[in-house]
Formats: C-alpha cells, sequence, structure tokens
C-alpha cells in the first residue's frame, strides 16, 4: 500500500495488554479501533466476541482483490430483475452493529476510499447507495480494524480517522488457558522468543488437539515439521522427565 501513500511519522500506536483492549472494545465513547500485533494471538476472536457486540457482528478479511461493492451490497439477479442486496458494512450501519475488518493493510485503493465516510464520526458518516437511499451509522455502530501491521501505510487521512490505535503483542490469556498446564509452560516460553523463532498460539493450540490422537512425537511432526517437530518435543519431554524427577 506504500504506492498510494506517504508514510505517516505521526505514530500514535499505544502497546497495551488485553485487558485495555476489552475496556476499549466495551466503550460506548470509541467507535473504530485499529488493533494490530503478530499473527495468531487473539485479535480478531476478541474482536468477534468481547465488548459491544450486542447488536450483532459482521466480519470481512481484505485482499487487494475484494471490491468495495462487497462491504457496500450489490445488484443480485432475480426473476426478470435484480434485488439489492446490503453488504456487511451497510448492515452494520443500518443496525448499530459491529464490522470487523480483518488485514485492511491487503485492502485495494477502493475499498480504502469506501471507508473514508464510514470511519467517521456520526455527524458525518453516511453513504448513497446504489439505490439512491442515503444511510448513516445507528447508534451503536462501530469499526475493529485487525492486522499484522501498523497503519502507518495507510493514507493519513484514514489513519487519523480512527479514534484509537492499539498494538498487543502477547497471546490472549484465555486462549492460553486453553492449554494443559504442560504445554502452556513451554508455550510461554516460546512466546517470549524473537518473532522470527516464536511458535505461534495456533500451532500450540493444535498440538493440543492431536496429542490424545496422534501421541505427542507425531503431532509435534504434524503440526510444527521434521525440524521445529523435533525441537518441542525434545523441550517438552525434557520438561516433562524434569518434573517427574
Ligand atoms: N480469547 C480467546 N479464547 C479462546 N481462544 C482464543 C482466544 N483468542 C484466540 N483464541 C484462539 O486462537 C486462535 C487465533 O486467534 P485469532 O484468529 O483471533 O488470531 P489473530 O491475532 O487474529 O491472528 P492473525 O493476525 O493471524 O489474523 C483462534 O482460532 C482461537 O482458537
Ligand atoms: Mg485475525
Amino acid at each position: 500500500m506504500s504506492k498510494k501513500s506517504k508514510k505517516n511519522t505521526d505514530n500514535r500506536s499505544s502497546r497495551v495488554d488485553w485487558v485495555l483492549v476489552e475496556r476499549v472494545l466495551s466503550s460506548e465513547l470509541i467507535r473504530s479501533v485499529y488493533l494490530y500485533g503478530p499473527p495468531g494471538i487473539g485479535k480478531s476472536y476478541c474482536a468477534y466476541y468481547k465488548g459491544r457486540i450486542g447488536q450483532g457482528v459482521y466480519a470481512c478479511t481484505l485482499t487487494e482483490e475484494t471490491p468495495a461493492a462487497e462491504l457496500r451490497g450489490c445488484w443480485f439477479p432475480s426473476g426478470d430483475g435484480f434485488v439489492w442486496h446490503n453488504g456487511p458494512i451497510a448492515c452494520a450501519m443500518l443496525e448499530g452493529a459491529r464490522v470487523v475488518l480483518n488485514e485492511l493493510s491487503h485492502a485495494s485503493d477502493d475499498v480504502l476510499a469506501f471507508l473514508f465516510p464510514i470511519i467517521e464520526s456520526p455527524e458525518t458518516a453516511r453513504i448513497t447507495l446504489p439505490t439512491n437511499e442515503t444511510i448513516s451509522p445507528a447508534p451503536g455502530f462501530s469499526v475493529i480494524v485487525t492486522d499484522n501491521l501498523p497503519p502507518d501505510d495507510l493514507p493519513p487521512a484514514l489513519q487519523d480517522r480512527f479514534e484509537t490505535v492499539l498494538e498487543v503483542t502477547e497471546p490472549h490469556p484465555e486462549a492460553v488457558e486453553r492449554l494443559s498446564p504442560d504445554l502452556r509452560k513451554l508455550a510461554l516460553r516460546s512466546f517470549a522468543l524473537e518473532n522470527d523463532r516464536r511458535v505461534s498460539l495456533r500451532g500450540w493450540l493444535m498440538l493440543e488437539r492431536l496429542r490424545p490422537e496422534f501421541g505427542l512425537e507425531d503431532s509435534c511432526l504434524v503440526v510444527f515439521g521434521a525440524e521445529r517437530g523435533s525441537q518441542i518435543h525434545d523441550a517438552l519431554h525434557f520438561q516433562l522427565r524434569g518434573e517427574e524427577a
């Protein structure tokens, strides 16, 4: 996306813990959040399940190929004519629901331009649909973006529209709780490693699922591959033996 914008050097993101993320997602005062951090730590999960979700949650994962029409809505053939179907953003605006946009850094210019009048204060947020209906957000509408990257490469005016930019780096504690104690101990150590050596929470959760059926050694191999899998298996084996002794 650097092709389309100048980098904004005014970095206003804060590194925060999940308690604050959940407070932000619960607040009626905050309607747009940009949440970013490493893969598999629970950003999307948190955006789908935590905070103000009583009026529903719509979700989209964006790629360069996603057209704005997919978010706004489009005409579908019906009988001899066409009927209009609102897309997730139009639905969320009308219903005062939350819309979660995953991977905004991959979005096309088309989608970014569409978001300008949406991520706005309620007085000025509005879009006119191809049906000629003009809609503005019902109370409760919010936009939560999750991404691996900070918003630095978004157009500055779009960055400016996010009411808060939050960075999280640790896996959500409830996700870590799903691991049995022996895996959890090693997983927590692995999260502290450098990014390129860090083992993703998704991998640990998968290992937890497979272990009863495949046994520890084969699950490590299947989930992490030969080299990493044998290192993790050895570390777990060593840890278990240490605990027995
Ligand atoms: N709070 C939680 N409670 C239970 N399980 C969770 C929680 N958070 C995350 N998980 C588990 O961890 C997995 C990864 O979480 P999620 O998909 O939200 O990661 P992410 O940070 O959005 O990753 P990415 O950047 O790759 O999209 C989920 O599929 C889910 O199984
Ligand atoms: Mg995600």
